[in-house]
């Protein structure tokens, strides 16, 4: 299926690694240019090398805080001198691990400006560079835990929760300017994070680790892999799914427990 990306620009945040290094790549791989942002230059200019010289295509890597207003304007000029954004990808990210009780203000408006903020400012202005090209598609990358919550992230399940909303206010606007947006919830993505986090608890044991959380938590009883959920983000930012519009997708291997 020719997914009708050649030439477009993809905006991927926090696409150095992980989930969004993984939809960048899938992006490219159909011929689309992309800027990838991350707050480490190192990794993110590395990574946006290996882009261009796997798939022939322009990678532009902005190292920049998609948390504050600044870092935000970095990622908006970069698109913007690429010749405008078709496709944003909000999906720069990361887990809590708190109580209500005892986490700070700071830890909850911290969250809010990665998870929230970051999403706002940046599908306000690349939407108007997306209007100047005729329309475009966002997504919002959120989570499971924004309808299911994890017992021990309550912040990060609140702030993904807020997204989720966000996603649906902002696609009935967005759709009065050919601009599509949709959501997904990603459930149990084996992402290089995840194997550190399993390294660190148990050591040479680690894939037993992770086998146990994939057991508890997803019916198919595995992580999804960077590339199962990647193919599926591009085809929903894709011309191809041009009936989609508002709409939260989970892609969780059975992980929701309601219908
Ligand atoms: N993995 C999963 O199982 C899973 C499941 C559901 C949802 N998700 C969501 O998917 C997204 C990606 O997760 P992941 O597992 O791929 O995470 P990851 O491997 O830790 O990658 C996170 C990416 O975001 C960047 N980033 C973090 N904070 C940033 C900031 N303030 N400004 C700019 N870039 C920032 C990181 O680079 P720097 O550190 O260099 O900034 C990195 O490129 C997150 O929103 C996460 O909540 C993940």
């Amino acid at each position: 299926m020719d997914l009708g990306l050649t030439g477009k620009l993809a905006v991927v945040t926090g696409g150095s690694k992980g989930i969004g290094l993984g939809i960048a790549r899938a992006f490219a791989r159909e011929g689309a240019d992309v800027v990838i942002t991350a707050r480490t230059q190192s990794t993110v200019e590395s990574a946006a090398s290996e882009i261009a010289a796997t798939f022939g295509v322009k990678a532009i890597a902005v190292a920049s805080d998609v948390s504050t207003m600044e870092g935000c304007q970095a990622v908006i000029d970069a698109a913007a001198q690429a010749g405008g954004a078709d496709i944003f990808v909000s999906n720069a990210g990361t887990g809590s691990n708190e109580t209500v009780a005892d986490a700070p203000d700071e830890k909850w408006t911290d969250f809010w400006d990665l998870h929230v903020m970051a999403a706002v400012r940046l599908s306000r202005a690349l939407a108007d560079q997306m209007e100047a090209k005729g329309g475009g598609a966002m997504l919002m990358n959120a989570s499971i835990c924004a309808v299911q919550p994890l017992w021990y992230e309550p912040i990060y399940n609140t702030t993904k929760a807020a997204l989720l909303m966000f996603g649906k206010c902002l696609s009935s606007e967005m759709i009065k300017r050919n601009i599509r947006v949709n959501t997904v919830n990603p459930g149990l993505i084996r992402t290089p994070d995840w194997e550190n986090t399993a390294r660190e608890l148990r050591g040479e044991d680690w894939e037993s680790y992770l086998q146990e959380v994939a057991d508890e938590h997803a019916d198919i009883k595995r992580f999804g892999s960077v590339e199962e959920l990647a193919d599926f983000c591009v085809f929903l930012c894709s011309p191809r799914a041009s009936y989609s519009v508002g709409s939260a997708y989970h892609v969780d291997g059975g992980m929701l427990k309601t219908v």
